[in-house]
């Protein structure tokens, strides 16, 4: 998959990445996330990252906002953007790409940072080999009951 996004369009999602960072809460990492995702119908979905005191529940921006999106009705990412105050742009974490790839395995994601370094990428690209939906093809019982 191409990692083109029409350029208004990641400027758009750039900039509701970053608006969401504002909205982090990580008292404990002090590591702020900024996440926003393109979904089927055209929207832009926002997220943060939200830690949490028991450190295992700490819940990334990006799937803050793909949780956000899917609880909207969407059920395709187009692209997801993350942003962090870092001078050097942050990808995603192994949960989130898993998380990516259920509703995105097409998806275009690109990291963007406080400089001008940026990463741009697709999913595919970030987890090759991908265990998903499709995977429990061989087991009826076991495959998804709702789109
Ligand atoms: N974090 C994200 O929000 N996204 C990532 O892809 C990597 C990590 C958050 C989780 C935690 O709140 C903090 O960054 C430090 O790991």
């Amino acid at each position: 998959m191409s990692t083109a996004l029409p350029a208004p369009t990641c400027r758009r999602l750039e900039k509701a990445a970053r608006a969401a960072v504002r909205q982090a809460y990580a008292p404990y990492s002090k590591f702020r996330v900024g996440a926003a995702v393109l979904a089927g119908s055209g929207k832009i979905y926002r997220g943060c990252n939200v830690e949490n005191a028991a450190y295992g529940l700490c819940n990334c921006a990006e799937r803050t906002a793909i949780f956000s999106a899917v609880a909207a009705g969407e059920r395709l990412i187009r692209a997801v953007v993350v942003y962090t105050p870092t001078a050097q742009p942050t990808a995603p974490c192994g949960a989130c790409r898993q998380v990516i790839n259920e509703f995105g395995p097409d998806a275009v994601v690109v990291s963007v940072c406080a400089t001008a370094a940026r990463l741009e990428t697709t999913l595919a690209a970030l987890l090759p080999a991908a265990f998903g939906p499709g995977s429990l093809a061989s087991s009826p019982s076991a495959k998804p009951a709702v789109s």
